[in-house]
C-alpha cells in the first residue's frame, strides 16, 4: 500500500500542494513540508524493484543481553520476512561480533559485516538503526556517534550512565532528527500491561494508595569471584538500584506516573571485594537500600532490598488501593508477574491469568496488532519490533529516550538522596540540577 501511495504521489499530492490554495500560507507550508518528508522517507526506502527495503540494523555490544536482541530480530525476520535485516555486528571483542554474525548467517543465509569499533562501522556500513547493548558508560558514547551519523538508536536500560549522559543522547537525537528509543522490555509483557490496565483503566483497586516491594536475603562475599564492569561505578553508574532497578522504576512510572520526592539510604554493609587480573579490588555496588518514593498522584511506596540479611530472608511485593490489592509473586524488579492475584474487599480473588484474558479481550484489533504484533508477547521481541517499525514508518517509538531518562532518574534520585542526606525533588534530578552522587561519574566521562 505504501508503494502505491508513493507512486501516486506525483499524480495526486503534487498538484494539490503546488497549486495556489485558500489555506493560510503557514499551514500550507507546514503541510507541504510534512507530506514531502513522508514521501521522501518512503521513496528513500524503495528498492530498485519498487519494494520497501528491510530496515538495516546493527547491534553494538554483542554480550549477554544482546543475545536476546539477536534472537528477537531473527524471530521478527521469520514472522515477517523483509521487515528487518541484520547488516552489522560490532563488539570491542571481535570474536563476539563474529559469533553473532555467524548465527545470523545460519538463519538468513547472509552474514552481517563484523566490526570491533563503532567509528569504522559507521564509516563503512549503511545503517538505518543501531541497537546498543554495551556496558552502561558506553551507551551515550555509541548512541551519540550513531545519531550524529544519521543512524537511529535503541539503547538498553538505563538510558545513559548518568542523567547528563541521558540528556546528551536526547539532545543528539533532536539535533539530528533521529529516533532514540529505550529498550525497556518488562512493561511491554502481558501481565505488566494488564496490571496497568486493571489499576488505571478498570480501577479494580479503587484509588491507588501505596505499595511495598521488599527483599531480604544473604549473599556471602566471595573475593575469589571475577570482577565485571558492573562492579565499577564509573562503568555501571550504580549497583542494582539502577541496573535491574531501572526496570522497576520504569514500571512504577507506568503504574503511578511521575514521583514528586524521593528519600533513600543506600549502603554496602558487607565489605565486598572481587578479583581483577589477579588483584583483589573493591566491588563498588551497594548491597542494601531503603527508598521511600512519593508520587505526584499521592501514591506512596517503599522499595527496599538487602543482600546482607543473615538468618532470615523474605520477598514481598504488593500494591494497595481503596478497594483491594494486587499481590505479586516474584522478585522486586521485574513484576507484576503472571502468578500475581487481585484480592478485593469482598474477599474475592482474581488470578492474573484470568485478568490477562480479560485485558486481551478488551483490546481492539488495532490495539492488539500495535501492542502485540504477530501475537508476540516476549518483551524483547516487542521492543525490537517497535524500534524497527518506528524506523520503517517514520514514527516515534512507543518508549523514547525521555521515558528512559525519567525511569533512571528515580534510580538517580535514590543515590542522590543518600549522597545529600535528605529527600530530593524528582524533577530537579530529571533536570540534572542535583549531581552530588553522579559528579565523579560525569567527570570521568567529560559530561
Ligand atoms: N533488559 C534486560 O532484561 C537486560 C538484562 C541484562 C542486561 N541488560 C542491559 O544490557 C546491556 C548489556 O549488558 P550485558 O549483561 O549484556 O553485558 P555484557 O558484559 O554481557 O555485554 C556487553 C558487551 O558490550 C561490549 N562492549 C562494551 N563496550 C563496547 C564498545 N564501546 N563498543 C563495542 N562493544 C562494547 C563488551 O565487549 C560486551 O561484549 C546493559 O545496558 C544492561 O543493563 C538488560
Amino acid at each position: 500500500m505504501i508503494v502505491k501511495i508513493v507512486s501516486d504521489f506525483s499524480i495526486i499530492v503534487k498538484p494539490l500542494i503546488i497549486r495556489e490554495c485558500l489555506w493560510p500560507e503557514c499551514l500550507c507550508n507546514l503541510l507541504k513540508k510534512r507530506i514531502c518528508g513522508i514521501v521522501t522517507h518512503y521513496t528513500d526506502r524503495l528498492t530498485k524493484k519498487g519494494k520497501i527495503m528491510a530496515v538495516q540494523i546493527a547491534i553494538i555490544g554483542c554480550g549477554g543481553m544482546a543475545n536476546g536482541h539477536l534472537n528477537a530480530y531473527l524471530t521478527i525476520h521469520q514472522a515477517e520476512p523483509g521487515k528487518v535485516e541484520l547488516v552489522a555486528m560490532c563488539d570491542e571483542v571481535e570474536e563476539r561480533a563474529d559469533q553473532f554474525a555467524e548465527r545470523v548467517k545460519e538463519v538468513t543465509g547472509k552474514k552481517p559485516a563484523v566490526f570491533n569499533d563503532t567509528d569504522t562501522m559507521l564509516a563503512t556500513a549503511d545503517l538505518d538503526g543501531a541497537d546498543i547493548c554495551t556496558s552502561h558508560a558506553h551507551h551515550h558514547i555509541n548512541a551519540i556517534k550513531c545519531l550524529n551519523n544519521g543512524v537511529n538508536v535503541m539503547v538498553e536500560k538505563p538510558m545513559g550512565v548518568t542523567v547528563k549522559a541521558s540528556h546528551a543522547i536526547i539532545n543528539a537525537a533532536k539535533a539530528n532528527n533521529k529516533i532514540a528509543a529505550t529498550a525497556e522490555n518488562i512493561r511491554r509483557m502481558p501481565s505488566r500491561r494488564t496490571a496497568e490496565w486493571l489499576m488505571n483503566e478498570k480501577q479494580m483497586l479503587g484509588d491507588l494508595w501505596t505499595f511495598s516491594a521488599q527483599h531480604a536475603s544473604y549473599r556471602a562475599p566471595n573475593p575469589e569471584s571475577d570482577w565485571h564492569w558492573r562492579l565499577d561505578l564509573t562503568l555501571g553508574g550504580g549497583g542494582m538500584v539502577m541496573d535491574s532497578g531501572a526496570h522497576y522504576c520504569d514500571t512504577l512510572r507506568y503504574l503511578f506516573g511521575d514521583p514528586s520526592t524521593v528519600y533513600a539510604r543506600v549502603c554496602q554493609f558487607e565489605d565486598l571485594r572481587v578479583t581483577k587480573a589477579g588483584e583483589i579490588v573493591k566491588n563498588e555496588q551497594e548491597d542494601t537500600w531503603v527508598a521511600t518514593i512519593n508520587f505526584k498522584s499521592g501514591v506512596i511506596g517503599l522499595w527496599t532490598c538487602t543482600w546482607a540479611a543473615i538468618g532470615h530472608g523474605f520477598n514481598h511485593v504488593v500494591y494497595y488501593g481503596s478497594e483491594g490489592c494486587l499481590l505479586d509473586d516474584g522478585d522486586i524488579f521485574h513484576g507484576p508477574f503472571d502468578g500475581a492475584e487481585v484480592i478485593l474487599k469482598d474477599g474475592t480473588r482474581h488470578s492474573m491469568e484470568s485478568l490477562i484474558a480479560e485485558y486481551m479481550a478488551s483490546l481492539s484489533d488495532e490495539e492488539k496488532s500495535r501492542l502485540f504484533p504477530h501475537n508476540f508477547t516476549d518483551g524483547v521481541v516487542l521492543e525490537c519490533y517497535d524500534f524497527v517499525d518506528a524506523i520503517a514508518n517514520n514514527r516515534p517509538p512507543e518508549l523514547d529516550a525521555e521515558v528512559g531518562l525519567r525511569a533512571k532518574s528515580i534510580c538517580e534520585a535514590i543515590y542522590e538522596s543518600n549522597a545529600c542526606g535528605q529527600a530530593v525533588d524528582y524533577e530537579e534530578v530529571v533536570a540534572g540540577n542535583i549531581e552530588v552522587y553522579q559528579k565523579p561519574i560525569n567527570e570521568r566521562w567529560g559530561l
